[in-house]
């Protein structure tokens, strides 16, 4: 095994709470005639979580690449793209390029999920596979060394505000077993209704990134609500692994 690989799996094998947790707040729930501003608000954040709504993909349409390009340059806060487009083998590299940290394109809408992933890998991203609520998690467990995070959508996707939904909750506690049975370094995220009421369950069941819009911009101090999204998850899992002795 080289360093790396050990490094990798002393990180995979470590206890669920000494996990990094991280709160990406999600800009749909902005101010988008003023994003700059709107991302200096969140200086606790470990990221910003960019909404792509292509209206086909989802019935709702938000901004694409030229947005995307000038907020990389902007943005104190390395950005996170997650593409709700058909075809992202075509779209998904030009994101990689314009300087997201992260692109994270969906599983029901890529024709070669492998090669968009290490292509985005090869232009220096971070490549995340998203999957909807009623898509299975399985077929991606021997697939899982080929992405650096697969996000778990707990709403369907499309639009802000909603419900978190707990029937997501089996498939992200399958998935954490399968990143940790493989001695893996793969970010578990959740994204869709997180807030202070479910943070804690989505993080005691595995996961790690936790994306956040109208539980972070809803709130006049949206620097303490990123901070508070964040502990509520670490007691959650201290808890956890409190009562499991
Ligand atoms: C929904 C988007 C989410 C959205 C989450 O399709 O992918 O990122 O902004 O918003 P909240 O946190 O309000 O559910
Ligand atoms: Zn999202």
């Amino acid at each position: 095994m080289t360093d790396a690989q050990n490094d990798a799996q002393s990180e995979a094998d470590r206890p669920a709470t000494h996990r990094d947790l991280r709160v990406h707040p999600s800009i749909l729930s902005a101010d988008f005639t003023d994003l700059a501003a709107e991302v200096r608000r969140i200086p606790t954040a470990d990221a910003v979580h960019v909404d792509v709504m292509d209206n086909h993909f989802v019935p709702n349409l938000t901004l694409g690449l030229p947005v995307v390009e000038r907020l990389a340059q902007v943005s104190p806060l390395p950005l996170d793209c997650h593409l709700m487009v058909e075809a992202p083998d075509r779209w998904a590299p030009a994101y990689a390029e314009a300087g997201a940290q992260g692109v994270t394109f969906h599983a029901e809408a890529a024709a070669a999920p492998v090669r968009l992933a290490r292509e985005l890998r090869r232009l220096g991203a971070r490549a995340g596979v998203a999957l909807n609520p009623a898509t299975p998690v399985e077929p991606w467990f021997d697939l899982l060394g080929e992405v650096d995070m697969v996000l778990v959508m707990t709403v369907e996707p499309g639009f802000g505000g909603q419900s978190f939904l707990d029937v997501t909750l089996p498939k992200i506690r399958r998935l954490r077993q399968a990143i940790s049975a493989r001695h893996l370094q793969v970010a578990v995220q959740v994204d869709g209704g997180v807030s202070a009421e479910t943070v804690g369950r989505a993080a005691e069941a595995g996961a790690d990134v936790f994306v956040a819009g109208s539980a972070v911009y809803g709130q006049e101090d949206a620097a303490a609500a990123v901070d508070d999204l964040r502990e509520r998850a670490r007691a959650a899992l201290a808890g956890a692994s409190a009562s499991q002795g």
